[in-house]
């Protein structure tokens, strides 16, 4: 056990004591962070004079040291160390001595950690945000591909009106555009540096704090003490993103495994992204999509779990603070996960556009737009409506679409028909002829993707 603070106590913790309140087997995740912290601290410590320029040199000297040799496995972080900061403190003052012992001189673990964590979550921020944007690059070359792919839309998981894969692709692509977009204005209000804030109450040493706050890449230091080592707003905001992408890309899956499925049979996804059953020779799962899917309930946990931590927590840090780590490094590494498996998923999926199209076509989903081509003939809507309710009701009599009936059989519902309706309830006619801003027609729909390309090169 090597602890830091052993000075006014009379006896050793107890050992499950010790290993209840260690969190070094976690934060050693933070070793990287609490270095480059360290390194901005005495590197200010010395600019103001609290400690000299070769104490500075042999501290940044034997940092880099440990750096070194931690990264190439000489030097391991065990559990010896109550955490991470113990472990680069401990070590630092074995390999240089007494310059060592200055390394914490104004500063306390607890501005420390609310800073490595800081650090940390910046980082992983921007991780997330390059991973969403090769998935949207993916998923922009599957709508380039598939302006007229039709397939059905649905509503209430029924057959609704005939849209373009393109389409449905799209609104995946604005759920992510979001999320890229979220994930930006998180990194932009992660500004203020907490280095500096001590224990709670700043320090009597003359901290330069401005500076550390941009060695470190912030703009200013936090400006209220108590609030700078015990604010782990930007963490929760940072798991509520992930919540959401994690939701978009469950949704996802659910379409995907729907329209993988034997009755569906929209798409097939790729062997190398599929698993058999040990029993059962014939079956390939979608293993993938469904995991994606069900990892959501740990993400949607760490984001609970951090709300509920911090919300009895009084000013300023209470060692409560230290479950703030483990669940949302696990969220953190799960999404992006996720996002890197569904994009490869993604990416190599087969898509059946004649089943999709055929599906569209036996589905009714021109029955709108037949109603609207009564209307154009001068009927009104709701007698349209009616109208075509009946020929649909005959049609799922017989097993056929409505374009399967003749022109003499829709005659006998309403002398308004004519030669011209077999085009004008066309699969093609019907999504072309949606032009709206946001719609699946082609011309309107390359007007989309443009918009798309114009999104992907200004992030
Ligand atoms: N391991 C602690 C955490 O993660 C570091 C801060 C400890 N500070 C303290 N005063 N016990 O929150």
């Amino acid at each position: 056990m090597a602890q830091l603070w052993g000075g006014r106590f009379t006896k050793a913790t107890d050992q499950i004591v010790y290993d209840f309140n260690a969190s070094i087997n976690f934060d050693k995740k933070l070793f990287e962070q609490d270095v480059r912290g360290s390194r901005a601290h005495v590197t200010m410590l010395a600019s103001v004079g609290v400690i000299t320029d070769d104490e500075k040199n042999q501290i940044l000297a034997g940092l880099d040291g440990i750096e070194a040799d931690v990264k190439s496995g000489a030097l391991q972080i065990t559990s010896e160390y109550e955490d991470v900061h113990s472990f680069v403190e401990a070590n630092l003052i074995d390999r240089i001595g007494d310059a060592g012992k200055k390394l914490h001189t104004g500063r306390s673990r607890n501005d420390q950690v609310a800073l490595d964590m800081k650090l940390y979550t910046r980082e992983q921020v921007n991780s997330t945000a390059k991973a969403l944007e090769h998935l949207l690059n993916t998923i922009l070359g599957i709508m380039e591909e598939n302006i007229d792919t039709i397939m059905p839309g649905f509503t209430h998981l029924q057959k609704a009106q005939p849209i373009t894969v393109a389409h449905h692709m799209g609104a995946y692509f604005e759920m992510f555009k979001r999320d890229v977009m979220r994930l930006a204005f998180i990194n932009s209000s992660m500004y203020t540096c907490p280095l500096g804030s001590g224990a709670l109450a700043g320090t009597t040493y003359p901290l330069d704090r401005d500076m550390t706050a941009k060695l470190l890449g912030f703009e200013i230091p936090t400006l209220n003490s108590m609030d700078g080592v015990s604010d782990r707003d930007y963490l929760i905001e940072f798991l509520s993103a992930l919540c959401t992408i994690q939701m978009h890309l469950s949704r996802f899956s659910e379409e995907i495994i729907i329209w993988n499925s034997n009755e569906y049979r929209f798409i097939e996804i790729d062997d190398a992204f599929s698993t058999g059953s040990s029993i059962m020779p014939q079956k390939k799962n979608p293993d993938i999509a469904e995991l994606v899917r069900g990892k959501t309930g740990r993400v949607y946990g760490a984001l609970m779990s951090l709300l509920t931590t911090m919300k009895g927590i009084p000013l300023a840090y209470n060692k409560d603070m230290q479950e703030d780590k483990e669940m949302s490094f696990d969220a953190m590494k799960t999404v992006q996960d996720c996002i890197i498996l569904f994009d490869g998923m993604l990416s190599t999926i087969k898509f059946n556009k004649d089943v999709m199209a055929k599906s569209a076509r036996n589905g009714f989903t021109n029955a709108t737009d037949a109603a609207d081509y009564l209307v154009n003939k001068g009927v009104p809507f709701r007698d349209a409506h009616g109208i075509i309710g009946q020929i649909v009701l005959a049609c799922i009599d017989k097993g056929i679409a409505i374009d399967d009936m003749s022109l003499e059989e829709l005659r006998s519902y309403s002398e308004a028909f004519d030669e011209d309706i077999f085009d004008a309830i066309s699969m093609e006619t019907c999504v072309n002829k949606r032009l709206t801003v946001g719609a699946p027609g082609h011309d309107v729909m390359l007007d989309e993707i443009q918009l798309c390309k114009d999104f992907m090169k200004n992030i």
